[in-house]
């Protein structure tokens, strides 16, 4: 009798118990280098995110030139510690996948580059994914699993034929409408983003990068005093009166930035940047945050409510790193609630960056039928999601 294979880490799926086929993917868009291998049911058998806040933190923001070195110096221990999490060889991979754009080009062209050449190397199919369609079908992936269970999430939920797409990320604020796996874009950013307003107004205030999830806790701690609003120094924001389904944020960011002038004018001290970890912001810049939050939040919920007018929608897949945002969550939910609206609000795991999303995304297209060559495939800095 032959001596039986040993048993696999109790924690990790074996090579057997896999859905076919295994899509392994890249994402290095921007400063996180992420590295994802996802079965053919969509489960996610790891995804590992390497951040660069250290290396960028000193600029206040990303450094192009430093996120593309620190991508190449990051992906040999993020792309072996996918594999030993996944409890799967490279060879036992089916499809290789890595973000072509829209991003930073030279922090694309490492992902890409070296997506392609495994690809090549290994014989397999390749897909060059689009960022926002990995971000637009994320809410369709399992949460991680809970500590202690299996390494690989539940398979991903089937995307409806037809649902409404809102990204929200540091690059992009985008409607869409999916219908049988075509993408028509909506309405997008005319000026900043929703997380770059949200890194802008913080990096004012001395924050470090990135920005956004400070100044939503700091805004999150106000409101829960109540003070939200409250007291004389409390400044309205107004909501950008652009007609249709296209976001401005910029007017936001100059009313927000105004208003912290304003502060100090009056002496009031505006310098976060010492600020003690999970310390609140001085009232008045608290009152100041959570009303710049409320404007952002109310802007995307007014944009949803035009579309609904207009296009009423059954299902709402909501992603992104902004869609970490604590009062955009409970407003959509409670917006969505009110209208029988089917919300997929994307597990806060798979909101920033990663690289599980472009292999879900992959998946999607591979079971489309769609592949691409690997020597035709180019990074591209800005970039429409096909139709
Ligand atoms: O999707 P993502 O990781 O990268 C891009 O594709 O841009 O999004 C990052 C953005 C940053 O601007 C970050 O500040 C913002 O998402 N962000 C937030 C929150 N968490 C992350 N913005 C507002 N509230 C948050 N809680
Ligand atoms: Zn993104």
């Amino acid at each position: 009798m032959p001596a039986a294979a040993p048993n696999p880490p109790a924690d990790r799926p074996s090579g057997r118990d896999v859905a076919r086929p295994v899509v392994f993917a890249i994402e290095t868009s921007c400063d996180d280098t992420g590295c994802a291998l996802v079965d053919g049911a969509g489960r996610v058998l790891a995804s590992v995110v390497s951040r660069q806040l250290a290396a960028h933190r000193p600029y206040g923001g990303v450094v192009p030139e430093i996120a593309s070195r620190e991508h190449l110096r990051n992906w040999p221990p993020v792309s072996a510690e996918a594999l030993e999490r996944a409890g799967l060889t490279l060879e036992e991979v089916d499809v290789v996948a890595a973000t072509r754009g829209p991003g930073l080009v030279g922090a694309l062209l490492v992902g890409l580059s070296l997506g392609k050449a495994l690809a090549y190397g290994l014989g397999k199919p390749f897909h060059a994914v689009h960022h926002l369609e990995g971000h637009l079908y994320s809410p369709f992936l399992a949460p991680p699993a809970a500590a202690g269970g299996s390494a690989a999430t539940a398979a991903a939920e089937a995307p409806p034929e037809r649902f409404a797409g809102l990204v929200v990320s540091g690059g992009h604020s985008n409607l869409y409408a999916v219908d049988g796996g075509r993408v028509e874009t909506l309405g997008q950013s005319r000026d900043d983003a929703m997380g770059e307003v949200f890194d802008k107004v913080g990096k004012r205030l001395g924050l470090p990068y990135p920005q956004g999830p400070h100044v939503d806790r700091l805004a999150e701690a106000a409101a829960d005093g109540g003070t939200a609003g409250a007291g004389d120094d409390a400044p309205g924001f107004g909501v950008a009166a652009l007609p249709g389904l296209d976001f401005s944020f910029s007017g936001l960011k100059s009313q927000a930035l105004n208003a912290i002038q304003a502060l100090e004018r009056r002496g009031v001290d505006t310098d976060l940047s010492t600020l003690a970890p999970g310390a609140p912001a001085p009232p008045a810049v608290g009152r100041l945050l959570a009303g710049f939050r409320a404007a952002a939040v109310a802007q995307v919920v007014g944009r949803l409510t035009r579309l609904h007018a207009e296009r009423p929608m059954g299902v709402l897949a909501v992603s992104g790193g902004a869609a970490a945002n604590r009062l955009l969550r409970r407003e959509l939910a409670a917006w969505a609630g009110e209208r029988g609206v089917e919300l997929e609000l994307v597990d806060l795991a798979y909101a920033g960056d990663n690289a599980a999303m472009i292999a879900h995304a992959a998946l999607l297209r591979h079971r489309r039928g769609e592949a691409d060559d690997p020597f035709a495939a180019e990074a591209e800095s800005r970039l429409d999601i096909p139709a």
